[in-house]
């Protein structure tokens, strides 16, 4: 017998939605897909052309030929690729090129967590769990900062907070799947939690609805 649960995970740059995710893909013995990196995966290749080459049509086809390798290039946690990354998700039909391969994913059997912009509300409207991860853009910049930098990349705080506030601005406001909390989606603020804690929390609202199922 197959068994499909999906949850999901949306929330604003660096707000902790990676870490949750993948513990409680961990603890519930679910898979795991960062959609993020689909989109840092298009950015980055973006970024090695000529900024007037790229047009809508440039975009889509760097998204259907997404290999899984590209998926696991260091290169795609810098904030460039971040930033280049909600350009390109913006495109309607670069988004639309991403969409399946997500849904599949959603309900493999054995269970799924998908964190992103869009997964409570466009790519699994009824997905068993959703949950909206947030912190004040203060203490995801200072996050972020303290990722980066242990990460051995040259990076400032003001420039680390400029990068979060830009893409949530851009993420927010576009017309395409914006990032917004789905209605039915319980809220985590992170902002006065440790990391320990915030898992804790998204471990329970997650066994509340496994365990009763
Ligand atoms: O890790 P962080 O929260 O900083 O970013 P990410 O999840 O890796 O996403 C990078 C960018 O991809 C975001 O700023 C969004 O513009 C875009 N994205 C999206 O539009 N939809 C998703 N489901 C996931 C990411």
């Amino acid at each position: 017998m197959t068994m499909q649960f999906t949850v999901a995970i949306d929330g604003p740059a660096a707000a902790g939605k990676g870490t949750i995710s993948k513990a409680v893909a961990k603890d519930f013995g679910f898979a795991h897909l960062d959609t993020g990196l689909l989109y840092r995966a298009v950015g980055f290749k973006t970024l090695q052309l000529e900024p007037d080459a790229i047009t809508t049509d440039v975009a889509v086809d760097l998204a259907k030929c997404l290999t899984p390798e590209d998926l696991t290039n260091d290169s795609l946690r810098t904030g460039d690729v971040a930033q280049a990354a909600s350009r390109v998700a913006v495109i309607p039909e670069v988004r639309d090129v991403l969409l399946e391969f997500q849904r599949t994913f959603a309900i493999r059997d054995g269970g799924a967590v998908l964190d992103g912009r869009d997964i409570g509300t466009v790519i699994c409207p009824s997905a068993d769990v959703k949950m909206f991860v947030t912190a004040s853009a203060e203490v995801r910049a200072e996050r972020r900062f303290l990722e980066l930098s242990a990460k051995g990349h040259d990076v400032e705080r003001a420039g680390v907070l400029a990068d979060v506030i830009a893409r949530d601005k851009r993420d927010s406001e576009r017309e395409t799947a914006p990032l917004v909390a789905a209605e039915d989606a319980v809220i985590i603020d992170t902002s006065d939690l440790t990391i320990e804690d915030a898992i804790i929390a998204a471990n329970k609202v997650v066994a509340s609805v496994f365990n009763g199922k």
